[in-house]
């Protein structure tokens, strides 16, 4: 059986089982910040676990899963073992209540013995030591013989998705690949290579919070996951996942690129490529945090295999074509941004080819500083970490020169990344369990106000209270506050009820509920209390105005820039919008002019906007623009303006009519990362006023500089080029000299200079002239200007003529103060005088 044909007959099994088939959620988990990738079948059916959206019906798929990061990381296992892949295929069935253990038991016994006709001795199973149900079931009614089924602990079999979320017990199968293998059987020891889980059913019982307590899921609920490619090895009979049919054409294609292929590095091409491929066709891109950064490991750790088997150039982007020859039929929509694909990731190959340049180099100079026997570890782990060097390379090239790498040092530090970026790649997750039969009702795209009773109350550490009076979070059973998502920022407002005041400082969406963030002012507020919650109208409509600009402006981008551009990120709050956006150049500002142009014309032409729900599939047809970033349910929302100008899902709040936005202005064009760029821009009233302000601008420079409005840059041309030219023949306002006189200190003798316009720097320096001739024991230096006079006294000998007693005199006679050391000293007064008059006062003082 090939692939497919694996992976058509599982989902046609279920089918006929009553379940329906749907498609494979992303690579990155929509709505889900829990997670970095989607790791396991289930992820797309979270909510429903946790009977935040409930499904009346029970679900098949094959799921695109990706391993690396997070909890379940396959990524070191690859290229050593011959089962673990970072990009696989899961194919699984679920129920959401409708049948548990011994239904899920049977199912996969049937499929696996009747439809892909395993023999039974070839398969063994582990169930949870205490879970007595499982086992009678797997004994007595399929039979299985004792001597096949281990009973184990948590570790092997207790499933969680991640740290937190819906976990339950669970029973594996196993496929015995027979005595050419390595392995002990489940129960044993290591299962090795003979020994094959091909099958979890997962019994999900169980929601885990951050502190680790579990609570009952609402209803029981299956989730099981058969890894697609590990099916087939054994179906093919190959003993490796990476010998089945598809992995088998890439593989011979690829070898031929190389002067020195290996299986295990072309395992690892093999792997790594489906996976740069599927996270790229989801838009990330390379960068150095997040899902970008984990994409940027695995093209270096490709390309770096690639250069062990001879390859000085890059070569991914090419071998995608073999790709998406083999795969475009089972993933159609993938495929879509092909070319483009191909280019980022050959600019990626390109910079990393110079990266190992430069890492070559370091090792090199490196080898140079060692002892003559052993690499530091914290070398080779710079190359690993910063250059992408695989370690095992390191030491092929440290043996080349006769050295060992400091194994020890290196895992050290490997550890402590590996700890750091376990937390980092987990996001903060708000623990709050919400009861899934509460009912509440989001009013607010018709309503600005609205009665309801709290039917939920938190407080400020998630714990279910009954009664709050400081701060904390509440579910209403009816709300106008738009909880954020989708780019728009929550609502914000007040509730009120007899003797209660509070104020709902944000919201939050936790499954379909809207969870608001509350601060009681007056009072306590009471869970089943009935209250009026009322948004903050006023912002809200320049939130509405912004939303709807959004849409327009994303029109008209591709309008002006092409379709190429989609989507990668918003902000829609009551100041401005912004929206991120995919497109390789800077947007000129002529594109910028036409983009602002088309905006304002459909503003004028006072357009009604119209929105419906439809399902998902029936939405698709409409060719709505969708937001890979957004969560989309089995009933999405679509909103038009303007017919097919604009036609997008989005679940935010609009304007009724274009003509509400009133004007629309770009104030910003950024890049944000490469190939991606950021547009700001603002509308409704503020763009009413920054208008207004702009206006009232134009009109002071137009009095100011004496021209009509229109000839206000010619002028201001006209006045930097003469301001230029001015600078040219007086390179600085010039500090001019005025008077020169003797004087003296105790019998010292000393010079006053006078200057008109000099800065305290040019008075240090023609004093420090000064004092060069040894004659002189002090200076003092003056300079007077429009509105003030400034001084320093330095001196020659600190004990005949001290700086410090001296400007004391100089403060004196001109009402000034300053003061400082006995070698200089400095003072300032905003005295004006004459330059006769100053001098008569110093030469009274200091006679010559
Ligand atoms: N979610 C289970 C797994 O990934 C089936 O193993």
């Amino acid at each position: 059986m090939k692939l497919n044909q694996v992976r058509q007959s599982f989902l046609n099994y279920f089918k006929n089982k009553n379940h329906k088939i749907l498609p494979s959620s992303g690579l990155v988990p929509k709505g889900d910040d829990s997670l970095l990738f989607t790791n396991a079948g289930m992820v797309q059916f979270k909510d429903t676990f946790l009977g935040l959206d409930n499904r009346d019906y029970s679900a098949t798929t094959s799921q695109k899963c990706l391993r690396v990061g997070g909890k379940h990381n396959d990524l070191e296992n690859v290229g050593f073992t011959t089962r673990h892949q970072t990009f696989f295929e899961m194919l699984g069935n679920f129920s959401f209540g409708e049948y548990f253990k011994e239904k899920a038991i049977e199912y996969a016994w049937e499929f696996l013995t009747e439809e892909l006709k395993l023999p039974e001795d070839r398969l063994w199973v582990t169930v949870h030591k205490d879970d007595k149900e499982s086992e009678e079931i797997w004994l007595k009614k399929i039979g299985v013989s004792s001597t096949r089924l281990a009973k184990l602990g948590d570790d092997d079999n207790f499933w969680s998705m991640g740290d937190t979320g819906p976990c339950g017990p669970c029973s594996e199968i196993f496929f015995d690949n027979g005595k050419n293998f390595d392995g002990k059987a489940p129960g044993e020891g290591d299962t090795g290579e003979r020994y094959i889980e091909i099958w979890n059913l997962v019994f999900m019982e169980f929601n885990r919070d951050s502190n680790g307590k579990l609570s009952s899921l609402p209803v029981k609920c299956v989730d099981t996951g058969m890894g697609l490619e590990r099916m087939c090895s054994v179906m093919q009979e190959v003993g490796s996942n990476f010998d089945i049919d598809i992995f088998k054409s890439l593989k011979n294609l690829m070898s031929k690129h190389f002067t020195e292929p290996n299986d295990q590095s072309l395992n690892v091409l093999a792997d790594h490529l489906r996976a740069i491929f599927f996270l790229m066709a989801e838009n990330i891109m390379p960068s150095n945090e997040g899902r970008g950064y984990v994409l940027r490991r695995l093209i270096r750790r490709a390309v770096r295999h690639g250069y062990k088997m001879g390859s000085r150039d890059p070569f991914l982007s090419q071998f995608l074509t073999h790709l998406e020859n083999d795969f475009k039929e089972d993933f159609g929509v993938d495929f879509l941004k092909f070319e483009k694909i191909q280019k980022d990731l050959l600019t990626e190959e390109q910079l990393f080819f110079k990266t190992l340049k430069t890492g070559i180099e370091i090792f090199e100079a490196s080898i140079n500083d060692t002892d003559g026997k052993q690499l530091d570890g914290a070398i080779a782990f710079k190359l690993h970490d910063t250059y992408g060097f695989p370690v095992d390379l390191t030491m092929a090239m440290a043996k080349e020169r006769g050295l060992k790498v400091d194994q020890k040092g290196f895992d050290n530090l490997m550890k402590k990344q590996r700890e750091g970026s376990k937390s980092s790649s987990m996001f903060k997750v708000l623990d709050i369990t919400i009861d899934p039969k509460i009912n509440s009702e989001f009013v607010g795209y018709q309503e600005q106000t609205a009665k309801g009773s709290c039917v939920a109350l938190f407080d400020e550490e998630g714990n279910s209270i009954t009664s709050l009076s400081g701060e904390g979070f509440a579910i209403f059973s009816k709300t106008p506050f738009y909880a954020e998502s989708g780019g728009q920022v929550a609502d914000i407002g007040i509730f009120k009820s007899t003797n209660l005041n509070g104020e709902i400082l944000n919201c939050k969406k936790v499954g379909d509920f809207h969870l608001h963030e509350v601060s009681i002012v007056e009072g306590s507020l009471e869970l089943n209390a009935d209250v009026e919650l009322i948004i903050d109208a006023e912002r809200r409509e320049k939130i509405v105005s912004n939303h709807s600009a959004t849409h327009l402006l994303h029109s008209a981008l591709r309008k002006v820039l092409g379709e190429s551009v989609e989507q990668r990120g918003s902000l829609v709050n009551e100041e401005k919008l912004r929206f991120d956006f995919s497109h390789s150049n800077k947007v000129t500002d002529d594109q910028i002019m036409e983009i602002e142009d088309i905006v304002n014309l459909k503003i004028e032409e006072a357009i009604d906007t119209k929105t419906e729900v439809l399902p998902y599939e029936d939405a698709l047809k409409t060719g709505a623009l969708a937001f890979f970033g957004d969560k989309y349910g089995e009933k999405v929302r679509v909103v038009y303006i303007n017919g097919d100008f604009s036609v997008e899902f989005c679940g935010g709040t609009h304007v009724k009519n274009t003509s509400e936005i009133g004007g629309f202005a770009v104030t910003n064009e950024t890049s944000v990362s490469s190939g991606v760029r950021r547009i700001e821009a603002i509308s409704g009233d503020k763009y009413y006023k920054e208008s207004q302000n702009a206006l009232k601008t134009l009109e002071l420079l137009s009095v100011k500089l004496n021209v009509p409005q229109e000839k206000i840059a010619d002028r201001v041309d006209e006045l930097l080029e003469s301001l230029k030219n001015s600078k040219k023949n007086n390179p600085v306002v010039q500090a001019k000299e005025l008077r020169d006189e003797q004087c003296s200190f105790s019998g010292s003798s000393g010079v006053i200079k006078i200057f008109e316009n000099a800065s305290l720097e040019i008075l240090r320096k023609e004093s420090d002239k000064l004092k060069s001739d040894k004659k002189i024991v002090f200076a003092i230096c003056l300079s007077a200007t429009e509105d003030k006079l400034i001084y320093i006294v330095s001196s020659n000998n600190s004990d005949e003529a001290p700086a410090s007693e001296i400007i004391k005199a100089v403060n004196h006679a001109f009402d000034g103060s300053g003061g400082g050391r006995a070698d200089f000293a400095q003072g300032g007064s905003s005295q004006k005088e004459s330059v006769d008059e100053m001098v008569t006062k110093l030469k009274g003082l200091f006679k010559g």
